[in-house]
């Protein structure tokens, strides 16, 4: 089975989720921590090379002051309870995204993580927290402008490799398959990017009903899919 190199999903539908069952919408955030292990342990089983989570959106500080409260305070000690068992399989991780609207707490725990787990190699995992697609594009933007003000650059030298080198993802594949849980269809500024060729999975199921059956049928809706990244399927099978 052709199994994707990187996936990039929205883990949306936590607060229907949680008011479903007459509960605070932060009870559906922390609830959504049993599929982010699930997929977590999926791909190093499948040897997945990079997952990408969207946990927080530049939009989302538009919530409920008690809302974001509580989902700072669950990524807070979801990484201090997480690190040690992810740091054991392999797991390299990384966050991307407005690091400097984040408490000093939380951004020195971040930063503890990703240099205790530089080194792995079995997963590349980052976690989208304050990203935005478009202020993704328009930082890499200012400095591609200012490596040309300084004469570093010529604007007509400019490819697309050597932009994307200034996005958050540099260095990494653009995702094959991006899936999306809780029944919207759009990408909501995520990676905006790099998921121009992704292959595109929507759900209906809200992120905490997420299942190891449903990812698989993820991963086989992939694997049957023709990928043409622009060419004729003639020309593809003659390639
Ligand atoms: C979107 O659902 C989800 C979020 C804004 C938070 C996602 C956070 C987690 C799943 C928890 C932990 C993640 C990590 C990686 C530590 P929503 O609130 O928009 O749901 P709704 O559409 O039903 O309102």
């Amino acid at each position: 089975m052709n199994v994707p190199r990187h996936i990039a999903i929205v883990m949306d539908g936590n607060g229907r989720w949680a008011q479903g069952r007459g509960a605070e919408r932060n009870e559906g955030h922390r609830s959504g921590l049993d599929p982010v292990r699930m997929v977590i342990e999926e791909c190093l089983r499948a040897k997945v090379a990079a997952l990408t989570l969207f946990a927080f959106s530049s939009e989302n500080w538009s919530r409920p002051a008690d809302e974001v409260a509580g989902i700072m305070n669950l990524f807070f000690d979801a990484l201090e309870a997480e690190l040690p068992a992810l740091n054991k399989n392999g797991v390299r991780l990384r966050f991307i995204g407005e690091r400097a609207a984040l408490a000093p707490a939380l951004r020195s725990r971040m930063g503890e993580a990703e240099t205790l787990t530089m080194g792995n190699s079995a997963l590349r995992l980052q976690v989208a927290i304050s990203y935005g697609g478009r202020q993704d594009i328009l930082a890499a933007a200012a400095q591609v402008a200012l490596a040309c003000e300084r004469g570093e650059l010529r604007s007509s030298e400019l490819t697309e490799s050597g932009f994307a080198a200034h996005l958050a993802l540099a260095g990494l594949p653009d995702p094959d398959l991006f899936i999306r849980t809780g029944g919207e269809q759009r990408i909501s500024n995520f990676l905006l990017w790099n998921l121009a060729y992704s292959e595109l999975y929507f759900t209906a199921t809200l992120w905490p009903d997420f299942s190891s059956a449903e990812f698989a049928a993820a991963l086989r809706e992939f694997a049957g899919r023709q990928r043409r990244f622009g060419l004729s399927g003639a020309q593809l099978q003659d390639a």
